[in-house]
């Protein structure tokens, strides 16, 4: 078993959305989509891995593949409720009406169907993929309803006496929408009501409905909501709420943000840690596996824990306290710094000042924060190689965390997050930064 640091990346092979993460008897569960084959996507199993602290993380290979087949061309996302002592975990079950020839992974022309399912866990480390499923949601036929394709990632929650779910779906592949359906004991579900509007994209990925200090949130990853030719048109987006828990109707109250400005961050999905807070967690995508001596070629990682936090009603993203306990060994002696382990950096940014990180450039534009990750990423011409946030009044605190393939910076606690992935960045660090963290070596 092996440990894995600060950010979860796939324990080789392909990684993307986190999924069921949770914090049960006495530990964080964190699954994801996984493809175990090659770091590419292909037919999705849920990887498995767990931790105290939500910094190390314990790998425990695959806890969800196909076994029915109504799933036998892939586990999809969802997420997990603890009941009665037992851990549920809800995904979406894919089953491809015709397979490419060339490679079985991938469906032909988007001819598959999906249904909602799930798997009931005794201890959340035994998963019977026989015997422990079951369809909760057969393939939608009714189109006013839900699409029989792109509908998926039911996230769940529990609110009174009732269980609900939101789901992620779409018109005909042009209008995003998010379907909420009821449940007196998380078994048998009910259709209530859906929500359409721009924040759904063309078809609506990965939904997200919570409350933080009484107000609800609304997080998705809209697809297509980006148009300038570019790889990743989707991105993931955040509004406050209102939602009626009685009739299921939501209503966006506030602008509708990006979660994080940098444009890798996809499918993010919360829960409550043990204090309480709410932590939001991340894919980062990667346009190319990483490939390190001795190791099997990996794609993808997650982002930091990141606790959502409303603040003079704008929504804002801190990295979690286990994030700040981690990083906690200042620097003192700057030239002995070790590059090649994840850090953390302190700085006040002004306009016209350049912060480089082994080739990755931060500056101030017009008050707006420019991350740009020219030099330190592959082929230029499909991919955003600068992003910026929204201006920013006042000053420009930065709280950075660098690891080997993602920068994050945090600004003004959170008032926007920016990360990039990156590749090759160089050792070394250029400008004014007030302090340097390492974070403490596990044993
Ligand atoms: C988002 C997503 C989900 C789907 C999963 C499949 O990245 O497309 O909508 O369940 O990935 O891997």
């Amino acid at each position: 078993m092996t440990v894995n640091e600060v950010h979860l990346k796939a324990p080789g092979n392909w990684i993307n959305d986190p999924n069921g993460f949770i914090y049960y008897k006495g530990k964080y569960h964190l699954f994801y989509q996984y493809f175990p084959y090659a770091p590419v996507w292909g037919t999705m199993h849920w990887g498995h891995a767990v931790s105290d602290d939500l910094m190390h993380w314990e790998h425990l290979g695959i806890a969800l593949f196909p076994t029915k087949d109504y799933d036998r061309n892939g586990v999809f996302s969802g997420s997990a409720i603890e009941k009665d002592g037992e851990l549920y975990l809800y995904y979406s079950a894919v089953k491809y009406l015709e397979a490419d020839k060339e490679n079985i992974h991938v469906s032909l022309n988007d001819l598959f169907e999906t249904s909602q399912a799930m798997l009931v866990s005794p201890d959340g480390f035994h998963f019977d993929n026989w015997k422990d499923k079951k369809m909760v949601l057969p393939v939608c036929r009714r189109k006013e309803e839900a699409d029989n394709t792109h509908t998926r990632d039911p996230k769940v929650w529990k609110d009174g006496d009732w269980y609900y779910m939101i789901l992620g779906s779409t018109v005909e592949k042009q209008q995003g929408r998010a379907l909420f359906y009821k449940s007196r004991d998380g078994l048998e579900w009910k259709y209530v009501s859906q929500y359409q509007g721009e924040a759904c994209g063309k078809v609506l990925e990965c939904p997200d409905l919570f409350r933080v200090s009484g107000e609800w949130i609304f997080t998705g990853s809209p697809m297509g909501i980006i148009e300038d030719g570019k790889e990743y048109p989707n991105q993931s987006v955040c509004a406050l709420a209102q939602f009626d828990s009685r009739t299921c109707t939501m209503e966006l109250t506030g602008e509708v943000k990006f979660v994080d400005w940098g444009l890798d961050l996809y499918a993010p999905q919360t829960n409550l840690d043990k204090d309480g807070n709410r932590v939001m967690i991340a894919w980062m995508r990667m346009p190319e596996a990483v490939e390190e001596p001795g190791k099997t070629p990996w794609n993808g990682m997650m982002c930091l824990p990141r606790v959502v936090e409303i603040r003079d009603r704008q929504i804002c993203f801190l990295p979690h306290p286990e994030a700040d306990k981690y990083f906690s060994e200042k620097v003192k002696d700057r030239t002995a710094l070790d590059f090649s382990k994840p850090y953390r950096l302190k700085a006040v940014l002004k306009e016209g000042e350049i912060l480089n990180i082994g080739g990755y450039e931060i500056s101030l534009e017009n008050g707006c924060l420019k991350g740009d990750r020219s030099r330190v990423f592959v082929d230029g011409e499909k991919y955003r190689l600068e992003a910026k946030t929204p201006c920013i009044e006042g000053d420009c605190r930065l709280d950075i965390f660098v690891d080997r393939n993602l920068i994050e910076i945090f600004v003004n606690q959170g008032q926007y997050v920016l990360s990039h992935v990156v590749y090759g960045l160089r050792p070394y660090m250029k400008g004014e930064v007030d302090a340097v963290y390492t974070g403490k070596d596990i044993d």
